[in-house]
């Protein structure tokens, strides 16, 4: 465990926002006590003001539908790292709440339309709107907060829609080349990195670049931001596909061993089927077939949890985390900057 359960258990200012981003998870010892930490808090309390309003519908059970998630709680990632962006100008300047609301309205979006691709049960510790209502409601419920980030986006100025537009068409092509697979005589684990800062890379890093730039800071620190958010964002992916792997049950309010399940191979397993190591010959041939078998997949989950390519996969992880720190060089040095180098360290300590 990492301090995440401490500071939840704790008594400081930086712990009641974690309470208030989500009580039913943990964001992660990564942001700060103190100043910086209750003005975190407070503007998180914005973004989860403008958050509820942004999911309200006339229609009941479209209400209910798209705030199933909102309330269900989530780590609020996106806008924390807007917010704490903006902290390096002024965070109270006008469009930094509400750009960092579309972030998770984006985001949000993908993960009701990502548990329809991935077949996912459970997010957020709550059943996912596919397994709760259908594909159909959870597809037009993920098109619903699109074209709520989109109403806000409008009073925020044509660059931001555009940014925003560039991000999602990044974001989306990610997943597709991710469901297609590498086109042949291309490098699996190139194109599989590809596809990781396409489909979460392209987002962290705007919502860092919106949270700055909204916030007054210079250009040149907002594409240093920018791509150090980028390299996070890869490694927060990596990361979560680990945990997908070693989590147990219930931690990270999703149903471990989904991404085998569902034939998504992730680093570890792409690490194992370039490899020859006569260890991994069995899960070689399991993952290289169908694991929808519950016998088979929980013996290609043993396998892969104690295998080399794990320990592998886990080392470019701590590689993304170090380039990403490797960036923060412009920032000035304070508490914002200690904030953003602990999140490279959260990114790959994290357990839920
Ligand atoms: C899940 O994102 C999808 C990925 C990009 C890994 P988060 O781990 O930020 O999900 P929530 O918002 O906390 O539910
Ligand atoms: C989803 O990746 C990334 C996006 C939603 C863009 P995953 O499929 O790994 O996310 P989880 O594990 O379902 O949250
Ligand atoms: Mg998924
Ligand atoms: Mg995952």
């Amino acid at each position: 465990m990492t301090g995440a359960s401490a500071a939840v258990d704790g008594d400081t200012p930086g712990d009641t926002w974690q309470r208030i981003a989500t009580p039913a998870s943990t964001v992660g010892p990564w942001l700060p006590d103190g100043e910086l930490g209750a003005r975190l808090a407070e503007g998180l309390g914005r973004v989860e003001a403008l958050l509820r309003t942004s999911v309200d519908s006339e229609h009941p059970f479209v209400q209910e539908a798209a705030g199933h998630l909102v309330s269900a709680g989530g780590k609020r990632f996106r806008p924390l790292l807007a917010l704490l962006a903006a902290e390096l100008g002024d965070p109270l300047a006008p469009g930094v709440t509400e750009a960092a609301v579309v972030c998770e309205l984006t985001h949000l979006a993908t993960l009701y339309h990502d548990d329809v691709m991935d077949e996912a049960a459970v997010r957020r510790g709550a059943p996912s709107a596919n397994s709760r209502w259908s594909n159909s409601v959870a597809i037009l419920t993920g098109d619903l907060l699109f074209a709520r980030a989109s109403d806000l986006l409008a009073d925020l100025g044509p660059d931001a829609v555009r940014i925003q537009a560039r991000t999602f068409e990044r974001l989306v092509t990610g997943q597709i080349r991710e469901t297609v697979g590498p086109p042949a005589g291309t490098d699996p684990v190139d194109h599989h990195l590809g596809v990781l800062a396409d489909k979460t890379g392209s987002l962290v890093a705007t919502s860092a670049r919106f949270g700055a730039s909204f916030a007054g800071v210079d250009g040149e620190l907002v594409r240093a931001l920018t791509a150090f958010a980028e390299e996070v964002g890869v490694a927060f992916q990596l990361s979560d596909d680990l945990l997908d792997i070693v989590s147990q049950d219930g931690a990270s309010g999703k149903r471990p061993g989904t991404d085998l399940r569902e034939g998504v191979a992730t680093l570890p397993v792409l690490f194992a089927l370039a490899g020859d190591d006569p260890a991994e010959a069995r899960l070689r041939e399991l993952v290289t077939g169908p694991l929808t078998d519950d016998d088979r997949h929980a013996e290609a989950l043993a396998l892969l949890r104690s295998s080399a390519s794990l320990r592998r996969a886990a080392e470019v992880l701590r590689e993304y985390a170090d380039r990403a720190r490797a960036r923060l060089d412009p920032v000035p040095e304070g508490p914002v900057r200690e904030a953003l180098s602990a999140l490279c360290d959260y990114v790959v300590t994290r357990t839920s």
